[in-house]
């Protein structure tokens, strides 16, 4: 990779601009998080609600209380086992963070990013930096720069650092209380990971374990949609997924469709059919990689109608089938 003048982009974000900006997860869309102004063109880029709030990005566990009041031990922990990496907690916020920051809420999404990058960026610009992911919202995230590129072209200064590492976005999480982690928003870190660290507190999903309590505000919009129609073939083993496919094209009158699923159903296709491999069934980490990738390609392929196939929904494959019914609502 070419050398990246990182204070370059780091003093635009210091100078009150937006940066497209790599992160572990996803890339992000970034702005100094104390300056209003700034925030509001991230809204205005991505069509964001304004209710749907940003997550603040810090350099490291100290830098927390720049932004929000002191963790409880708990979430301490939290921080301490999985940053820097994908998780965010949610705080109480300080005043130094402007309203628009959290959608006028009290709390704010903390999260400590583990890209190398990021880590720099943040350093170099000297504050924290509030970043939803760089899409249009409702669109699939971007986690490569040039996803980023090919939707906002010159209006964003984008940092070329190619694909990130997981592909999906951060788990967005908030302690209820002693007894209680709630995730609010699926994602890289699976409701097992936190498990294993907390044996004897009550982890739940929001909306899925527990429907009593909210998901994050953005889990309630459309999201990560390709342009052609989503459908979702039910649960099989590969010889089973590939006769389904085989059956759902030959009664279909979709101008273009394109099937999306494991490297080994795609094996079991004819070539005259467009199948992106995900990857292995055996491996649902790299499926969660490429996700959004080949959801972005449907569209660049012209997909009036793309069928995927289910995974199983333990770990980072409930992530990954949380994400495709959210893609499949239309
Ligand atoms: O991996 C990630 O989290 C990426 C990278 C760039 O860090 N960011 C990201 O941001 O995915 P975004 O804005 O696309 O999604 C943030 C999610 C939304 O569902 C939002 O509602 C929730 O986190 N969220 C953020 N701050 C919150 C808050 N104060 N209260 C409740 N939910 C919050
Ligand atoms: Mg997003």
């Amino acid at each position: 990779m070419e050398t990246l003048d990182i204070k370059y982009f780091a003093d635009l974000i210091t100078s009150g601009q937006v940066v497209a900006f790599p992160t572990e997860t996803v890339y992000g869309l970034g702005a100094s998080a104390f300056n209003e102004a700034a925030v509001k063109k991230i809204f205005a880029l991505k069509q964001r609600p304004a209710d749907n709030p940003l997550i603040v990005h810090v350099a490291s566990l100290e830098e927390v209380t720049i932004v929000a009041e002191k963790p409880s031990p708990i979430e301490e922990k939290l921080f301490s086992v999985f940053s820097p990496g994908p998780l965010t907690v949610l705080l109480k916020k300080k005043k130094n963070i402007p309203d628009i920051v959290t959608a006028g809420s009290p709390l704010v999404g903390v999260r400590i990013p583990s890209h190398p990058i990021a880590l720099q960026l943040l350093s170099e610009a000297r504050v924290p930096i509030a970043a939803p992911s760089a899409n249009i919202s409702g669109k699939p995230s971007a986690t490569h720069h040039e996803h980023v590129i090919a939707v906002f072209g010159d209006t964003v200064p984008v940092i070329r650092a190619g694909a990130t590492t997981y592909g999906m976005e951060s788990t967005v999480v908030i302690v209820k209380n002693e007894q209680q982690i709630v995730i609010l928003r699926q994602g890289v870190i699976t409701k097992e990971d936190i498990q294993r660290v907390f044996p004897d507190v009550n982890v739940s999903i929001a909306g899925e374990d527990d429907s009593d309590l909210q998901a994050s505000p953005g889990t309630r919009y459309k999201h990560y949609a390709p342009q052609g129609q989503v459908t979702l073939l039910p649960l099989g083993n590969a010889m089973e997924t590939a006769v389904l496919v085989k059956d759902f094209i030959s009664k279909s009158r979709a101008e273009k469709i394109v099937v999306l699923c494991s490297a080994e159903v795609v094996r079991l296709l004819p070539e005259s059919i467009s199948a992106i491999a995900l990857g292995s069934e055996n491996d649902l980490s790299l499926v969660a990689h490429n996700l959004y990738d080949a959801l972005l390609q449907c569209d660049k392929l012209g997909a009036t109608e793309i069928l995927i196939q289910t995974f199983p929904e333990t770990g980072i494959g409930r992530t990954v089938m949380e994400r495709l019914r959210r893609a499949a609502e239309s």
